[in-house]
């Protein structure tokens, strides 16, 4: 644990429901069903992190290994308590989401990101520096992929390449 009382782990299907109460509050990201957050932790729990504090939730990552890209670890949605944003936590679920079992060995981070979340692009653009690796950016889903009006565009994240060892040197 560290000095915060914050800790991380990879989720079981018993946190499936803080992470999407986690979502649902942040008033941001994509809430999915909570059958889909339940299968990601029964499934892909070895490359997510949920971070507690008291034993209350405060953050989380999902994500996975892309079949056919053993070298990409794809992150796909990151969330930190409101209350808790600002003070390194989302770098810090991210360097445990590097270092999580299911992604190890990977030497590029993937994410999307709309144009208009600053936080989450700020972030990212944070850990690629602390990673020494590249950002590249390129259209992903534009508006008009989404069914539903009012969605923005995702732009894909590529960040990397980097040693495989290199998250474990993370200062966070
Ligand atoms: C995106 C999010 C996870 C960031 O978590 P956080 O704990 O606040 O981030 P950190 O404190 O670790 O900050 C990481 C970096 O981003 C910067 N940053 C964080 N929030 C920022 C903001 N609102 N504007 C500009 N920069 C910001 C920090 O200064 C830091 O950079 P540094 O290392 O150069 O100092 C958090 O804002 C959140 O949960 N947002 C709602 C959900 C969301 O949008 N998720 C991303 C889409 S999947």
């Amino acid at each position: 644990m560290s000095d915060d009382g914050i800790t991380f782990r990879n989720p079981t299907v018993e946190d499936g429901g803080a992470i999407w109460r986690i979502v649902k509050e942040s008033g941001v990201l994509d809430l999915n069903s909570s059958y889909m957050y339940l299968l990601l932790c029964k499934d892909f729990g070895d490359s997510c992190v949920i971070a507690e504090h008291e034993g209350r939730a405060v953050g989380f990552v999902t994500g996975y290994r892309p079949p056919g890209r053993p070298e990409a670890a794809f992150l796909w949605q990151v969330g930190v308590d409101s209350a808790m944003r600002g003070h390194g936590l989302g770098k810090r679920l991210l360097g445990a989401f590097l270092r999580s079992p299911g992604n190890r060995g990977a030497t590029r981070l993937e994410t999307t990101i709309s144009p208009d979340n600053d936080a989450s692009r700020a972030l990212f653009r944070a850990v690629a520096r602390d990673l020494g690796a590249e950002v590249k950016v390129e259209p992903c889903f534009t508006a008009a992929h989404f069914p539903e009006a009012g969605h923005e565009d995702e732009e894909l994240f590529l960040i990397g390449p980097f040693d495989a060892e290199t998250p474990n040197k993370l200062p966070y």
